[in-house]
């Protein structure tokens, strides 16, 4: 029985998955390794630090901590100057509505965001109210993708992982949720998420009916 739904932050609620990508991608140039969009799909769901490890084996370099340290606060500071200007209205069309249909089903919703960054676009976008739960970056010692972050969330919506589905965008975040014993429902292309039980394009075009068709798959 599927009692809650938990959503991952950035690529599944709002467009934070693409500031990102051009804060690493500005890094990236400024160390001289060539980054593509398709390198950067390892990035996404896995911790800032882990996230700056992959692009140095890309190019090929190894740092000491303390640069490494200065290189991820630098680019944490242009994904700030990104997120700072977002507005309510950049929510995924469709997701506000469809954590209501969710919750109208008496179901939970919770959030689970690798980055320590969460709370910040959450208070920007207005949504707190719509999680009986949110874990962030900030609250977890491994990052996706380990399980540690979902199962944590199950935990504080008082549930067994196995009553929980798992929105993600990234592909160590299906392994994540697929590791936590939960079903999984991923948001983008096949070609990355194919491990996931359901593929949609958005979140926001997700219904009721496949929520109620993911019963029936085993986790
Ligand atoms: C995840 C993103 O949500 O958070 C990753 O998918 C990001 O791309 C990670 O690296 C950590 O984010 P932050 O904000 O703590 O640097
Ligand atoms: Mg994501």
């Amino acid at each position: 029985m599927i009692r809650a739904c938990i959503f991952d932050l950035d690529g599944v609620i709002v467009d934070t998955a693409h500031y990102h990508f051009l804060a690493w991608q500005r890094l990236a140039q400024e160390l001289g390794v060539p980054f593509s969009e398709e390198d950067n799909e390892r990035l996404k769901g896995v911790s800032r630090m882990r996230s700056l490890e992959i692009i140095l084996e890309l190019g090929n370099l190894t740092l000491d901590m303390a640069t490494k340290e200065e290189l991820a606060t630098k680019k944490n500071g242009w994904f700030v100057d990104y997120v700072n200007a977002i507005r309510p209205e950049e929510i995924f069309p469709g997701v506000k509505e469809l954590i209501h249909q969710i919750k109208s089903r008496g179901l939970k919703v919770g959030l689970a965001s690798s980055s320590k960054n969460a709370q910040r676009v959450i208070d920007l976008l207005q949504i707190e109210s719509l999680f009986d739960a949110v874990v962030d970056g900030t609250m977890i010692t491994h990052s996706k993708p380990h399980p540690e972050i979902f199962l944590l969330a199950a935990e504080r919506l008082g549930l067994k992982p196995i009553e929980c589905v798992v929105f993600e965008d990234a592909e160590a975040g299906v392994e994540a949720a697929l590791a936590a014993g939960m079903r999984c429902v991923g948001v983008g292309s096949p070609e990355q998420l194919g491990n996931a039980h359901h593929i949609i394009p958005r979140t926001g075009q997700y219904t009721l009916e496949k929520l109620t068709q993911l019963e029936h798959l085993k986790p």
